[in-house]
């Protein structure tokens, strides 16, 4: 960064050259520049005065998109005439300054509403685009420029309001305010007055490029009133709202038009008579009247066509007639069909971009005539068959995704074709075979994403080092991973999980990989050591997965890596205490350290920025110690398994956000959480096998589920709409380009056992809403009260176990329309009454009923003639009903034991709602992708609009 210190002495702007020029040496006189420079002393001086007004910051955001790295006016200097400097540009004739392009010149600071700048009176053209103007208002001073052809501002962080000044300016052609930064700046804003003033003044206007510019008080169909003579409309992220009139494509000269972005647009395009001689359409993110017309092929001038606006149905044949097409970008849609075989006549194409659509069918043979293809983007869409083996005359490829299709097959191409790729994705296919030779040598490859396939055999030597991004994972690799790994210095992802990987791997292999930022090996068989002395680090690491690598201790090399945000050390035998490292890990989001041997007490100094912690399955004892903060971020808590004991933190109540609570097989004994119900995500919630108390502050509350109020909290609402959801389940979350599957959740819930507790209270009627349930085991508790004739509506139940409980009254004559009870156990209650008959009640023996004094009719010998009615469930609950507590309390001092076994519950959808957010009804890509795929919109929004 080089910095120009800034002219501080206050002038105004009428005596500044005046002072200027004595304060210059005074070898440079008046006349001297007037007989040996063609530019004028003053517009010199006012440059100069205008190059101090400003330091020069080689850092500006976004100064990647400049090609040059020096600034020009670097290159203004007293003494040197001005119009040779660098930008600026002069009449011949009159030696005045004319145009002044200062377009990437790292210009940082606020732009004066007094700069001299103002002085240059004959500057037909002004191109200040890509600086830093650090939010500076345009100055209303742009007037002055009363001459000024060509006006560019762009994405030089102006904000604020566009002044009226601007329709001032009736000479202008062509004005650029656009930004592509505005997530990072406020918008320019142009007011709905100023904007009809420019359209109406501004009669020789061709070129408006408005993109970024907060418009959002401009009715669309002002635009219908611009100048025919327009050839350039850019219009993305306007905030536009509303209907954009189609006759924009009936302007006889308009060549390029982008519209779309933030904002609320739709646009319906016309089904004939464009007359316009469009050649770059951009229209993105809005709606453009869901079919692409035939009629798009009369736009025979087109060379780059970008349409990501909610199209629908197929692809014309039509597009075959747009011979000059360079770029097409018809990703993002919900295009069908078959990619059409007429985009074999698009001989100029380099980019074509079809990716998150629905095409499905095989890539045409004919793609492979597009021998000028750069890129060829199909990712995310229904494709399928071989790959295309044509493909292999497209030689100038730099990159080529077909991932997250079904292609089948084996990789078609045998030697080495595509010597330019850069970016080899064919990830989320069904692809199969060994992976060919010449993989593994193309010079220039960066990214090979062949995860997710069917993939066999051995990998070979790794002979270039240009890989960046390299991923294996889920497929059935063997053999040993290569030496020649640690040749690809550059490599910042490695992915091997997954697959048939086997032997002794030394951590310190991977110790040259300095910029390695994820690695993971696990679910292979491979043997992970570390050397006992190995001292290396390697500083980027954020994501690490070992899970299943015969690992016995801690890899401690991690302990130095900084930025660590998951940890996954699952199955492994890793023995010992969790070491106190991971305390400092401040970005720690995933610690799985399930199904170890670990000991001792789980830290109490855990980093707050973990989102899931899995610690299941080792020997952890002690109490849960967090104490979890305010703003816990907890998605996923899982102890399952281990020796826990003493009390539910109550403080797990900050963590607002929790979808999954498993705390089963422990020694937590604790009042039963109903406090979890503020937990309004939690979506999963497994208690079993623990030591859950009644509290014994409202005794009224003790039932099978405390309260009534709990069976409104979501957890139990989902346990009632089971009916609707399906059993088998596991949560897998994509965690930057992985799967993580969150273990233990996978779940049968088609039956609810609940027996050898002490449950108080009655069953609850909304048991019968579980219309799905197979079994229901409910044995050696305390419940009183009837058996809800609701059950009755549990159409699947197979088998009903009720016995040795405190139930009284009839059996309800409901139950006989349970085809599917095979077995029926109400021994040992207080039921009374007659014995339902009829179908499967026919079948159960005296077993079924034994231990009930009072029941009568058959199977029993007993027959019903003289007994009486059962007595009145009212009576009997509440007398029960005081019994029971006073023996609670007289038994247990405070509460009645309340082991509970709850198994699984899985709510709502079904599917949590960041499981929904995450993959959106379709399997898509790793989230690497995703950002991959952003990204690019972005960069492409940014080149193409
Ligand atoms: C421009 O105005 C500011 C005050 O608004 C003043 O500090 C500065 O000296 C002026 N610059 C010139 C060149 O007159
Ligand atoms: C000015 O001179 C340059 C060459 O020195 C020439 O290319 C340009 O056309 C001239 N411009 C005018 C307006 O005469
Ligand atoms: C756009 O400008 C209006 C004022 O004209 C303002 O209310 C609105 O918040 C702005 N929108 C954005 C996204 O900045
Ligand atoms: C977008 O506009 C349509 C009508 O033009 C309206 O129905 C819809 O609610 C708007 N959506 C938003 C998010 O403003
Ligand atoms: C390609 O163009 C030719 C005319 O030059 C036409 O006959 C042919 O049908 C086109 N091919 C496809 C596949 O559309």
């Amino acid at each position: 960064m080089r910095i120009f210190t800034k002219l501080s002495a206050p002038l105004c702007l009428l005596f500044v050259f005046l002072c200027l020029k004595t304060a210059f040496s005074s070898s440079i006189h008046a006349s001297s520049f007037s007989t040996t420079h063609l530019c004028s002393h003053e517009e010199a001086l006012a440059l100069l005065q205008f190059k101090t007004s400003f330091s020069i910051y080689y850092t500006v955001p976004y100064s990647d998109y400049c090609v040059e790295n020096y600034s020009k006016i670097e290159s203004w200097k007293e003494g040197i005439d001005c119009c040779s400097w660098d930008g600026v540009s002069c009449d011949n004739v009159t030696g005045h300054v004319i145009a002044l392009n200062l377009s990437c010149s790292f210009l940082y600071g606020t732009f004066p509403s007094n700069s001299t700048l103002f002085f240059l009176r004959n500057l037909q053209s002004l191109n200040l685009a890509l600086n830093d103007f650090r939010h500076s208002k345009i100055p209303s001073e742009i007037s002055q420029f009363t001459r000024l052809k060509h006006l560019d501002v762009s994405s030089s962080q102006f904000s604020g309001q566009v002044p009226r000044e601007i329709a001032h300016l009736p000479k202008l052609v062509s004005l650029n305010l656009s930004s592509y930064f505005h997530d990072n700046s406020p918008d320019l804003i142009l007011e709905t007055t100023t904007f009809r003033n420019l359209v109406h003044n501004l009669s020789e206007v061709r070129e408006l490029v408005l993109s970024g510019v907060n418009m959002t008080s401009v009715n669309p169909c002002f635009f219908m009133n611009l100048s025919s003579s327009l050839t350039s409309l850019r219009l993305f992220n306007c905030q536009l709202r509303g209907n954009f009139p189609n006759s924009i494509f009936r302007f006889p000269n308009l060549k390029r038009f982008s519209l779309g972005g933030k904002g609320n647009l739709t646009i319906d395009l016309p089904s004939s008579n464009w007359s316009s001689p469009l050649q770059r359409l951009y229209l993105g993110d809005m709606d453009c009247g869901r079919r692409l017309p035939e009629s798009i092929g009369d736009l025979k001038s087109l060379q780059s066509l970008t349409l990501f606006c909610n199209l629908e149905g197929s692809i014309p044949a039509s597009i075959g007639n747009l011979r000059q097409l360079t770029s097409l970008y018809l990703f993002s849609n919900n295009l069908n069909g078959q990619i059409p075989p007429s985009l074999a006549n698009l001989t100029q194409l380099t980019y074509l971009y079809l990716s998150f659509n629905q095409f499905s069918g095989p890539i045409p043979a004919s793609i492979g005539n597009l021998r000028q293809l750069t890129s060829l983007v199909l990712y995310s869409n229904n494709l399928s068959g071989q790959i295309q083996p044509s493909l292999a005359n497209l030689t100038q490829l730099a990159s080529l995704d077909l991932s997250n299709n079904q292609f089948s097959g084996s990789i078609p191409f045998h030697a080495i074709r595509f010597s330019k790729l850069r970016d080899l994705d064919l990830s989320y296919n069904l692809l199969n075979g060994t992976l060919p030779p010449w993989i593994f040598t193309l010079p220039l490859l960066e990214y090979l994403h062949l995860n997710h396939n069917q993939f066999q055999g051995q990998i070979n030597q790794f002979q270039q080092n240009s890989l960046v991004e390299l991923d294996l994972s889920n497929n059935k690799l063997q053999g040993s991973i290569p030496n020649s790994i640690a040749n690809l210095v550059n490599l910042n992802y490695l992915g091997l999980s997954s697959n048939l990987f086997t032997g002794l791997v030394e951590l310190d292999k991977f110790s040259v990989l300095q910029n390695l930022e994820t690695i993971f090996l696990s679910d292979n068989n491979l043997s992970l050591r570390m050397n006992v002395n190995a001292n290396f680090t390697l500083p980027m690491l954020t994501d690490v997965s070992f899970s299943s690598c015969n690992l016995s201790e801690f890899p401690n090399f991690i302990r130095h890596s900084n930025g660590l945000q998951s940890l996954v050390l699952s199955k492994n035998s890793i023995h010992g205490n969790i070491p106190e490292w991971i305390c400092e890990k401040d970005d720690l989001e995933i610690l799985d350290l399930s199904h170890n041997s670990l000991i001792g007490k789980i830290p109490n100094c855990l980093p707050k920025s973990l989102s899931v912690l899995n610690l299941q399955g080792n020997n952890f004892d002690g109490n849960i110690p967090f104490g979890f903060p305010e703003a816990c971020g907890l998605i996923n808590l899982n102890l399952h398994g281990n020796q826990m004991n003493g009390l539910l933190p109550r403080s797990l109540v900050n963590c607002r956000i929790l979808q999954v609570l498993d705390v089963g097989n422990n020694n937590i004994s604790d009042t039963f959480p109903q406090w979890l119900e503020s937990l309004l995500e939690l979506q999963v919630l497994v208690l079993r096998a623990n030591k859950f108390h009644v509290s014994c502050i409202a005794p009224k509350k003790v039932h099978l589920f405390p309260s009534c109020e709990f069976w409104t909290s979501p957890a139990i609402i989902l346990l009632v709409r089971m009916g609707a959801i399906s059993y088998q389940y596991s949560l897998v979350v994509t965690w930057k380009g992985f799967d993580y599957e969150l273990q233990g959740i996978l779940t049968v819930f088609s039956s609810i056992h609940l027996s050898n507790n002490m449950f108080e209270g009655e069953i609850p009627d909304v048991i019968g809403n579980l219309s799905s349930l197979k079994g229901l085991n409910l044995s050696h508790n305390n419940l009183t009260g009837h058996i809800p004739p609701s059950l009755g509506n549990l159409m699947n139940l197979e088998w009903l176990d009720l016995s040795s409980n405190e139930l009284a009254g009839k059996i309800p004559d409901e139950l006989v329309s349970l085809t599917q009870l095979s077995v029926l156990n109400l021994s040992n209650n207080h039921l009374g009454g007659r014995i339902p008959q009829g179908n499967q009640f026919n079948t159960f023996g005296n077993g079924s009923y034994e231990g009930n004094l009072e029941l009568c009719g058959i199977p029993l010998s007993k027959s019903c003639d003289g007994i009486g009615t059962p007595p009145s469930s009212f009576q009997e609950k509440d007398e029960l009903w005081r019994f029971g507590w006073r023996v609670v309390v007289l038994g247990y001092g405070c509460g009645v034991i309340f082991g509970l076994l709850m198994g699984y519950l899985v709510f709502r959808t079904g599917k949590p709602k960041w499981f929904v957010s995450l993959f959106d009804g379709r399997p898509s890509p790793s989230g690497r992708k995703m950002r991959k795929a952003r990204r690019l919109v972005q960069r492409r929004s940014w080149l193409q609009s």
